[in-house]
């Protein structure tokens, strides 16, 4: 698992990078409440320092998280001062918490981070084991079409206090999908740049990964707010449910 390294040595400045306070957090923590049934069960897969998952145990659900990095957990359990997520260690291409919940998600690209297509199908395979009847999966990503067709190496930065700024350098390998990113953060000190490697999926390809592991399309959103799916879309936030089949086999 080559990205825990990369989160590992970015769970510092992480909330520097995504902050608690961004809108965006409000759209998701409303989306996933609205699928869950009252006082019902979610698992966020990656679920990191819990930017999402702490606001989300605030609405009267049961959160569950699993993540391979000790740093992200560790800011996790900082944060959550109530002890209201229940953590989970491990990888989420090869094991589950045991338990079944209403809604599995996967937000912020982290469907990326595992760096080849049979590993992506093997996390919706464990979502899909994690899903109890009649739940749904979502999925957030980003549409990778800029990025696929962009040449040679792209820098841009990233404010993040007054005393520091990311630098971002991004190397597209597309006939593998992959997308190298070094972030360097620039605050006085030595430059510590971290290397976060991604593979990339089309949307059509999610959903046969997702068709793979048991699971249909049946809704897709350009955003957290429910917008209107199109060809310009910059990110896609797909919904799925078990297939007739699976939901056989699990019975
Ligand atoms: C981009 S961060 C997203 C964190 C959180 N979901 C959010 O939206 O802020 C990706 C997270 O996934 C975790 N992760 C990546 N690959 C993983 C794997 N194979 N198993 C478990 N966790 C993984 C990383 O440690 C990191 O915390």
């Amino acid at each position: 698992m080559e990205s825990l390294v990369t989160y590992d040595a970015l769970a510092d400045v992480y909330d520097l990078m995504y902050p608690a306070a961004s809108p965006d957090i409000a759209d998701t923590v409303d989306f996933i409440a609205k699928l869950a049934p009252a006082s019902g069960r979610v698992l966020e897969i990656g679920v990191g320092n819990g930017r999402i998952a702490i606001p989300l145990s605030g609405r009267g659900l049961t959160v569950h998280g699993i993540d391979g990095s000790e740093q992200m957990l560790r800011k996790l359990a900082e944060r959550d001062t109530e002890n209201k997520v229940v953590a989970t260690k491990g990888d989420f291409t090869t094991s589950t918490t045991g338990e079944t919940y209403d809604v599995v998600f996967v937000a912020l690209n982290t469907f990326f981070a595992p760096t080849s297509a049979e590993k992506q199908v093997e996390c919706m395979c464990r979502m899909r084991e994690q899903l109890a009847p009649g739940g749904r999966v979502v999925v957030e990503a980003f549409d990778p079409l800029p990025f696929h067709r962009s040449e040679g190496e792209k820098t841009s930065t990233r404010y993040l206090s007054p005393q520091a700024i990311m630098i971002d350098s991004t190397h597209v390998m597309r006939d593998r999908q992959l997308m190298l990113v070094i972030h360097t953060v620039l605050d006085g000190g030595t430059p510590r740049p971290t290397q976060e490697l991604i593979r990339y999926a089309w949307p059509s390809e999610i959903d046969l990964m997702a068709r793979l592991a048991g699971l249909k399309l049946v809704d897709r959103f350009a955003g957290w707010k429910g917008e209107a799916f199109g060809p310009d879309s910059p990110r896609h936030v797909s919904v799925y449910e078990a297939t007739e089949d699976s939901e056989n086999v699990n019975a």
